[in-house]
């Protein structure tokens, strides 16, 4: 049975800072009460011309050349996102036509911000079944767009972003060695975006009511977060056969550094196992947990050998775990050359229209 591998890494943020001061001329709020109540300072925010299929891309190109791997060895896409572009087409599809990974399956997964541990151990799954030699798995948002900049119990938390990891087959063991997925759908209204599905349609008087923005009740999902943190951490160690002394990081979804220190007292380990970074990004959801590895790996935090344990939770409610040895580029003999251009990229999507137009032309009609 061969090993699913995490071998590429990349992320993707927009460059506008939103501070806590920005912030304070919006709402009724100031700096230091979001310092104290989250750890956040700023996050980002995408521009009017980025969406998650371009943050998700540009993330993905990054973790496909540190993979050395061509965008046309890639079987299946996995993006794991709160904030999708349409309830279809796939936010997947979009950038598996943006990357040009012509071979490969594209789905959205939606698990809120635990979407990218699912989307990792689905992808893991897929290697380790035989049935897929290489997968991306992409978490991205930019969730400021269901934000409701007049709600400050909500509007100082989020953050736009993408990250993803390549995860790659090999008889080599390591890479991802356990996961737990779990879900209690008896909380959905703790968090949720009312409006914009089948149920509450963005109609005018949803609009109206600000349904078609992020609804929470934080103290609550504060209480859910606390308690699901430690345990699942520990469950996915359990399932690994290791013990919290056994791993060097844990890499925490990115919501509020109270949540994270909490964990830590939970699991009686230092703060300093785990990987922090959301004072500069604030909740991306998905994102996040890709975003603080890729940081973590880039600076030598995170090296190959070490295992970690990524642990998640968000609406739904849901809350996964996934314990890990960290793998790095697979040898190669080839090397990728870094995809840029989006002409180049327009011009392919461009043609590949042309080919399908002409297919269905030349393609017997049976009516
Ligand atoms: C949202 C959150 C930061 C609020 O922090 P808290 O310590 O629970 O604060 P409370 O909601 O108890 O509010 C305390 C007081 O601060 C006020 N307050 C709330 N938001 C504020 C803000 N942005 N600035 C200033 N004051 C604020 C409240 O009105 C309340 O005032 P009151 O005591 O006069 O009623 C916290 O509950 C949280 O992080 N929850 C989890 C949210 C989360 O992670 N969501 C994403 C999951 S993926």
């Amino acid at each position: 049975m061969p090993f699913a591998h995490i071998t590429g890494w990349g992320m993707s943020v927009p460059e506008p800072v939103l501070t806590n001061d920005d912030l304070s001329k919006m709402v009724d709020t100031n700096d230091q009460w979001i310092r104290e109540r989250t750890g956040i300072r700023e996050r980002h925010i995408a521009r009017e011309n980025q969406f998650p299929s371009t943050l998700g891309a540009e993330a993905a190109l990054k973790a496909l050349e540190v993979a050395n791997v061509q965008p046309t060895d890639v079987d299946l896409i996995i993006c794991a996102t709160s904030s999708p572009e349409h309830i279809f087409p796939a936010t997947a599809c979009l950038i598996q036509d943006l990357i040009g990974a012509d071979k490969a399956g594209a789905f959205d997964l939606s698990a809120a911000c635990s979407g990218f541990i699912y989307a990792l151990n689905m992808a893991a799954q897929s290697i380790r079944s035989g049935s897929i030699k290489t997968a991306l798995v992409i978490g991205t948002e930019t969730l400021s767009r269901f934000v409701n900049w007049k709600d400050r119990n909500t509007c100082i938390l989020f953050g736009d972003g993408a990250g993803a990891f390549v995860l790659q087959a090999s008889e080599r063991p390591g890479g991802v060695l356990s996961a737990v997925m779990r879900s209690d759908g008896s909380g959905g209204d703790l968090l949720s975006i009312p409006a914009g599905g089948s149920r509450h349609p963005a109609t005018e008087a949803a609009i109206h009511a600000g349904s078609q923005y992020i609804h929470m009740d934080g103290r609550e999902v504060f209480r859910f977060a606390t308690r699901v943190m430690a345990s699942s951490t520990k469950e996915a160690l359990d399932a690994a056969g290791l013990t919290v002394d056994q791993i060097q990081h844990i890499v925490p979804h990115q919501a509020n550094i109270r949540i994270i220190e909490a964990a830590a007292r939970g699991l009686k380990l230092p703060m300093d196992k785990f990987v922090v970074n959301l004072e500069r990004y604030g909740n991306t959801s998905t994102a996040s947990i890709p975003i603080a590895t890729a940081e973590a790996v880039t600076s030598g935090r995170i090296k190959p050998g070490d295992k970690l344990v990524m642990v998640g939770f968000g609406g739904g409610l849901t809350w996964g775990a996934l314990a890990a040895e960290w793998t790095g580029p697979l040898p190669s003999e080839r090397k990728v050359k870094p995809q840029k251009g989006s002409a180049l990229r327009r011009a392919r999507s461009f043609l590949r229209r042309v080919l399908r137009f002409i297919d269905g032309l030349l393609s017997p009609r049976e009516l």
